[in-house]
């Protein structure tokens, strides 16, 4: 019962679309466990360049039925402009699943993330803005409205409309918003459940068959570790279980289906939102990073603040997730650049330490203390053999292996799909 997961290893962004639909080639399914449109993956192949919010990323593969878990909190209008793109470039949509027990993001949901956000004022967290915290709110206390409620008018109603109730006294009396009305969130949802219900099924009970028939099923995560609700950075985190843990609640499958679990890092480090960044750099290094690698949000465009690789963060997210597998992406973008940096340690009040503090403000105190390789010149870009790779960019991603102390199976070069080195399988 062969399942293989992809986590992001860091603050997200990592390049998880890349190296999934790379991947791809060789499951039935892919599915997606956790989060919602505030995630963005990016995947170029020769189809064009595609940005995934919800759909995932092994839609390019014809053998395979893309899904969509219970765990997903599912925007429509999202989906909809997704499916439009894709079928505009002739790709086949209807091997898409949704769950009915995946929760849907309502119009009040977004508007409740930015007043929510704006009333925080210099404590706001940075959120996509994307309704996916209220969402979530809403499912934990019972009151949210999951894509089968959607398709059954009857039971739709009274939920809606109590709803509405709670919502509209919040907006109108705490936040002196407009309050929503019932009649034109209804028919927002007829709508919506037009839209989704030829792709509503029972995808645990999909996902379960295939793991009986011995099919390969790749796990696509979505954020990262680092900002997963439980073990990232809190506050300063998403809404939902970015780590391996929301795998099982988020599909309805069990963990002896793992056969294993890869990591996907960057060569470096970024994070959009606030919260605290260990090594962190500014200025003219920071800059040529962010340009080279267009380090722009792939949601919300905003810059993504850059620093040098951070194996204390990295070793942490290795352990949560218990790792089988790393994976290293965007190795080129430090083609050219002397010295590069990688933390090994840091600095706590005058002791060095391995640990990770989750804390933010314990993290916020803690100095990295960096080893320095000189960097190499000649291109990684596009390379696609181990060998071919300058000798400095080898002991770079070996050292980043040794301190991580997991193998690196893929080391990616470009976003293009081809550009990925492969080491050893990580899906057997
Ligand atoms: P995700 O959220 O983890 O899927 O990552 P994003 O798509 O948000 O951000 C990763 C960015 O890096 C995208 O623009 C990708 O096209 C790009 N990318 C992925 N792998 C590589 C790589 O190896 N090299 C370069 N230069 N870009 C990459
Ligand atoms: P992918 O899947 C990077 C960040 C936001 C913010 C915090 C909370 O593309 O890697 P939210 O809207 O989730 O309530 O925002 O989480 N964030 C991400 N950062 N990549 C993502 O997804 C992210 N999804 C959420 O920037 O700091
Ligand atoms: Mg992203």
């Amino acid at each position: 019962m062969p399942g293989y997961v992809i986590v992001g290893g860091q603050w997200g962004d990592e390049g998880k679309g890349k190296v999934v639909d790379y991947l791809a080639k060789d499951v039935s399914i892919v599915a997606r466990y956790s989060g919602g449109s505030n995630a963005g993956h990016t995947v170029i192949n020769d189809e064009g360049e595609f940005k995934f919010h919800l759909i995932p990323s092994g839609i390019f593969w014809p053998q395979v039925t893309c899904v969509i878990g219970n765990g997903v909190v599912v925007d429509a209008e999202t989906l909809r402009e997704e499916i439009a793109g894709l079928t505009a470039k002739g790709v086949e949509v209807s091997r898409l699943q949704i769950s009915d027990r995946a929760h849907v993001i309502m119009p009040y949901h977004t508007a409740t993330d930015q007043l929510e956000e704006q009333a925080r004022g210099d404590g706001a967290l940075g959120t996509t803005g994307r309704g996916v915290g209220p969402a979530y709110t809403d499912k934990t206390s019972r009151s949210g409205i999951r894509v089968g409620d959607l398709l059954d008018h009857d039971l739709l109603l009274p939920r809606l409309k109590e709803a509405l109730k709670q919502k509209n006294a919040i907006f109108t009396k705490v936040y002196d918003a407009p309050p929503f009305s019932l009649e034109e969130t209804l028919e927002q949802c007829r709508e919506w459940a037009e839209l989704l219900r030829p792709f509503v099924a029972p995808v645990d009970e999909t996902l379960r068959e295939a793991l009986r028939a011995n099919k390969n099923i790749l796990v696509e995560g979505a954020q990262g570790t680092l900002l997963d609700l439980d073990h990232g950075t809190y506050p300063y985190v998403t809404s939902s279980n970015a780590t391996v843990g929301g795998v099982f609640t988020g599909l309805g499958i069990g963990p002896r289906a793992i056969r294993g679990v890869a990591g996907v890092y960057k060569a470096y480090t970024t994070r959009v939102g606030a919260g605290p960044l260990p090594t962190e750099i500014e200025g003219e290094v920071a800059e040529a990073i962010r340009e080279r690698a267009w380090e722009y949000g792939t949601t919300t465009g905003r810059a993504r603040r850059c620093g040098w690789y951070d194996s204390v963060a990295a070793r942490y997210s290795a352990d949560v997730n218990d790792l089988t597998d790393a994976i290293v992406t965007r190795l080129d973008v430090l083609d050219g650049f002397h010295p590069v940096k990688v933390c090994t340690h840091y600095r706590l009040d005058g002791q060095t330490t391995q640990q990770f503090p989750t804390t933010p403000s314990i993290l916020a105190r803690c100095e990295p203390v960096y080893e320095e390789f000189p960097g190499w010149d000649a291109p990684t870009a596009g390379l696609q053999r181990w060998e071919d790779l300058p000798g400095e960019a080898q002991r770079y991603v070996k050292r980043i292996e040794e301190l991580l102390g997991r193998p690196v199976s893929i080391i990616s070069t470009g976003p293009h799909r081809q550009e990925t080195i492969e080491l050893q399988p990580f899906i057997s």
